[in-house]
């Protein structure tokens, strides 16, 4: 069986990579490398023993991609390419709209070129925009409000239209909460460029000292402790879930959308209460104003992936916070280390 991987060299990409070489898929990878780095493709070779091909196109290049689909017997896709800054895509919209839509609808008419009806979405809990009550289910109401989350909503659209087009489409759209960790070994994580957006990333940045201390973006929601709760699940959980959802398009047609969360929310400081346990480093915060945009609660209720893919998220926090620190701490500069380090040999 063998299995396009968009955006194979991304953060959860990698990670979905590893697992499926692991479970005996076959996989082919395609990334403009416009957000991640060659050497993570050397390290999921070295993890998993396996060799796979790797074209480093953009999905905007027809040509390449149809030479991928001749050279390479596809059976199914999961797509993860896409660009993802919700600020940036505020700031660049055009850009945004082009290469997550734009390289969406190319993939899918090269997929229709060669019969292959299969596909696993990269969609996101930012589609429910501002929710209407939690924890979330899949019936709750989109509204994405950003150019990024809209991107998200329209490729939903798209996939659903082409189902009606065509019933032998075979789409699951997962909407991911908030993934963060990092593969066990330590070889393999999160590699932002520039200044992290996202809490996790920023908290391990300080415990190595690249950054002086956490903002954190206010105390006065209604939630526990006043700063926001959000549903933080396992990168290698979620990419685990990529393999049931695999499953489930590979044996039925149709297009259902599932939540991946573990359905536990935690606030700001409760993160950065685990984050110090397992790094005994001291996180230094000061609390500001709010993010423009941001809310104050969101959470899944993800019974649905439970009962239809037979997946659920089995990692705590501990172990989320243990293995991003065991990631950050061997690889203080993500994969730019190795060079660094020969560098300084030579
Ligand atoms: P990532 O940026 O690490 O990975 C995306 C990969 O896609 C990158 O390697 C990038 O180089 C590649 N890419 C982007 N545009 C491309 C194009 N036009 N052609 C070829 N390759 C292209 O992001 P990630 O965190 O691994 O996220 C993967 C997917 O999951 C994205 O679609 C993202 O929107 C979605 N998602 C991520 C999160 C999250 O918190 N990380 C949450 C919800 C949804
Ligand atoms: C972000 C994205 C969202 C995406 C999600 C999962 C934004 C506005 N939204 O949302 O589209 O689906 O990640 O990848 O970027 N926080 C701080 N200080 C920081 C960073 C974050 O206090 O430096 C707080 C936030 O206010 C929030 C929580 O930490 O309460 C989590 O933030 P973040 O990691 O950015 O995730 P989301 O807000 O869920």
């Amino acid at each position: 069986m063998k299995i396009l991987i968009t955006g194979g060299a991304g953060y959860i990409g990698s990670h979905a990579c590893v697992e499926l070489l692991n479970a005996g898929y076959e996989i082919v990878i395609v990334d403009n490398l416009s957000n991640s780095k060659p050497e993570v493709l050397n390290r999921v070779r070295q993890l998993t023993g396996k060799d796979f091909k790797f074209y480093p196109a953009n999905l905007l290049d027809i040509t390449t991609l149809d030479a991928i689909f001749s050279e390479n017997q596809i059976d199914a896709v999961i797509h993860f390419a896409g660009l993802k800054s919700v600020g940036e895509s505020v700031t660049l919209p055009l850009w945004y709209y082009n290469n997550n839509i734009t390289g969406t609808l190319r993939l899918c008419e090269v997929m229709k070129k060669y019969g292959v009806k299969k596909i696993v979405f990269s969609s996101s809990a930012t589609v429910y925009g501002i929710p209407e009550s939690v924890p979330i289910s899949e019936e709750c109401s989109l509204g994405a409000t950003n150019p990024y989350g809209r991107t998200k909503q329209m490729i939903e659209e798209i996939f659903r239209d082409l189902n009606v087009s065509d019933p032998e489409w075979s789409v699951a759209l997962l909407r991911y909460f908030n993934p963060i960790g990092a593969h066990n070994s330590g070889r393999i994580g999160e590699d932002p460029n520039g200044i992290p957006n996202n809490l996790l990333p920023y908290i391990s940045q300080v415990a190595v000292g690249k950054q002086n201390e956490l903002k954190v973006f206010g105390n006065d929601y209604p939630t526990k402790d006043g700063t926001g709760v959000r549903d933080y699940l396992h990168v290698v959980d979620l990419a685990i879930g990529h393999i049931r959802a695999l499953e489930k398009v590979l044996r039925s047609t149709g297009v259902e959308a599932y939540n991946l969360g573990t359905g536990i929310g935690y606030s700001v400081l409760e993160m950065i209460d685990a984050f110090e346990k397992v790094s005994g480093r001291k996180i230094p915060y000061r609390i500001i104003e709010r993010r423009p945009g941001d809310i104050g609660i969101c959470y899944a209720n993800p019974l649905k992936a439970k009962n239809e893919l037979d997946w659920a998220a089995v990692k705590g926090i501990e172990e989320m916070c243990e293995d991003l620190w065991r990631w950050q701490s061997n690889n203080p500069n993500g994969y730019d280390t190795e060079v660094l380090v020969s560098a300084k040999i030579l």
